[in-house]
């Protein structure tokens, strides 16, 4: 078999498309479970979806196990190696935890229960991430099924806990540094600006979490009787939080931007490609102006600067009508996103500082550190990435463009550092997927052209050095 002549992918595309169907009740099964890794209460789905997702694999022809960690099982699934001389090995990373699907109330139908409208297919984790890592998984189901030579060896890790930071992946990679080792990290869990636009993203952002509470009283007291007196929580809260960022859009911490590498003049030229206006981007996203930092295009702001957002902000009395109370306390969830090259422990040092210095005497602070990740850059031009962008331009009939992307995944310098590997981020979704929004969803176009760029990318993987 020649594998620079790809006629021997056609059978393997000829699967894919007499098993469409099926693979949309797959996909349907898999977004049953509620796999929701931040809430406790959803512990047992968690173990369920994954359970699930071991027998597919094993249903499709690889050897899958459970591993399970002190947070949510991570699954792991091989192709089945021969004895003949080894095969370049790859990675493909995908995870099977979802965001919460909170609030219930702006979703049309059940989160859980995924409903087909067109050529879209709603459900929590349609796009984040679950679509995206079975389209890869039935690629190589086609060529187990086919009988197609795979020339690489392929090892799929799809984690349970992506959405809360990763924690128990690391650990995992480095106690399975020789099974794992592999040439570079296949990922579909980015975007792609359209059907006609496929993306190979070179970079992302890191992140950085806190909870802050700022405790008041020691309960909620009489605001008539008492409210003058005392610090309000709720009040500090928003004073503190209302310092960190300036009217110009700039994170105002001092040392929050050191090593921040600007734009090239090159990447700035390619960002601006980006065929979508600030007016229509403003309209998609229903705000009366856009903001941003100034000094930089929409597209460079939510990619390649750094940010403070509030996730969540809570205080006092929240049901139906008035209560004249000073709450006891008043919280805050806060991520900041780091650009390249950030060091999240110095950002996480000047945050903790900054807050510390804002806060006043007359309340008390208390901070939790959450989830961080670094950001990551990589090159577009290696021959992972022209393999890459190959694949996409085959399956999706259309010029891939390069971009850096605002979302993180945290594990991929985890990659980097303990693997050795880089990462191949070849995202599926699509801008009005919804991705952590009410009414989720992913476009059974990118399932299928992604199917077909999951079958196209091995032989090209294969052949480079
Ligand atoms: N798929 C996203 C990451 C993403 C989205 C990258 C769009 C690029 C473009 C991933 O599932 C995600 O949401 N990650 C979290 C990580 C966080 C919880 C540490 C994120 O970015 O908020
Ligand atoms: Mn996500």
């Amino acid at each position: 078999m020649n594998i620079n002549n790809h006629d021997f992918v056609q059978p393997v595309l000829d699967y894919l498309e007499q098993n469409k169907s099926r693979f949309i009740d797959d996909l349907c099964q898999y977004l049953r479970y509620p796999s929701v890794s931040a809430q406790a209460g959803h512990r047992a789905d968690m173990a369920a979806c994954a359970k699930w997702l071991v027998t597919h694999c094993r249903q499709i022809g690889l050897e899958a196990r459970v591993c399970s960690t002190g947070g949510h099982p991570i699954v792991v699934a091989r192709t089945p190696r021969g004895r003949s001389p080894k095969k370049p090995s790859y990675l493909i990373y995908g995870h099977y935890d979802v965001q919460p699907a909170e609030p219930f109330k702006l979703w049309k139908s059940d989160p859980f229960k995924p409903r087909i409208e067109g050529r879209s297919l709603f459900a929590r984790g349609a796009s984040d991430n679950k679509g995206q890592n079975l389209a890869h998984l039935n690629a190589v189901e086609a060529y187990l099924k086919t009988n197609t030579e795979l020339h690489c060896d392929l090892t799929f890790v799809i984690e349970g806990e992506e959405e809360v930071g990763s924690t128990s992946l690391g650990s995992f990679l480095k106690s399975n540094r020789k099974e794992l080792a592999c040439r570079a990290v296949v990922i579909s869990d980015t975007g792609m600006p359209s059907l006609k636009l496929p993306a190979l993203t070179y970079a992302l952002r890191g992140v950085v979490a806190f909870e802050v509470t700022v405790h008041g009283p020691s309960r909620d007291l009489h605001s008539g009787i008492y409210g003058g007196t005392v610090d309000n929580p709720a009040m500090a809260l928003c004073q503190i939080l209302a310092q960190l960022r300036d009217k110009q859009g700039r994170v105002n911490i001092p040392g929050f931007y050191d090593g921040v590498a600007e734009l090239s003049a090159h990447e700035r030229k390619e960002a601006a490609r980006l065929p979508l206006s600030a007016a229509d981007y403003r309209k998609f996203l229903g705000v009366p102006e856009l903001f941003g930092e100034r000094g930089y295009t929409f597209a460079e702001q939510r990619a390649a600067r750094p940010t403070i957002e509030i996730n969540g902000l809570t205080s006092g009395y929240q049901g139906e009508g008035s209560k004249t109370i000073v709450p006891a306390h008043a919280s805050a969830k806060l991520t900041f996103r780091l650009v390249p090259n950030q060091d999240p422990a110095h950002v996480r040092k000047v945050i903790l500082k900054r807050l510390r210095d804002l806060c006043p005497p007359t309340v008390r602070l208390e901070i939790k550190a959450g989830h961080g990740g670094e950001p990551y850059l990589v090159s577009p031009r290696s021959p992972l990435a022209r393999a890459g962008l190959h694949a996409l331009k085959e399956a999706f009939g259309h010029e891939p463009i390069l971009m850096r992307e605002g979302g993180s995944i945290p594990i991929v310098t985890e990659f980097k550092k303990i693997l050795h590997a880089d990462s191949l981020l070849l995202g599926l979704a699509l801008p009005d997927d919804n991705a952590h929004s009410p009414n989720e969803k992913f476009s059974l176009d990118c399932y299928e052209k992604g199917m077909q760029m999951g079958a196209l990318l091995w032989p090209e993987l294969a052949r480079i050095g």
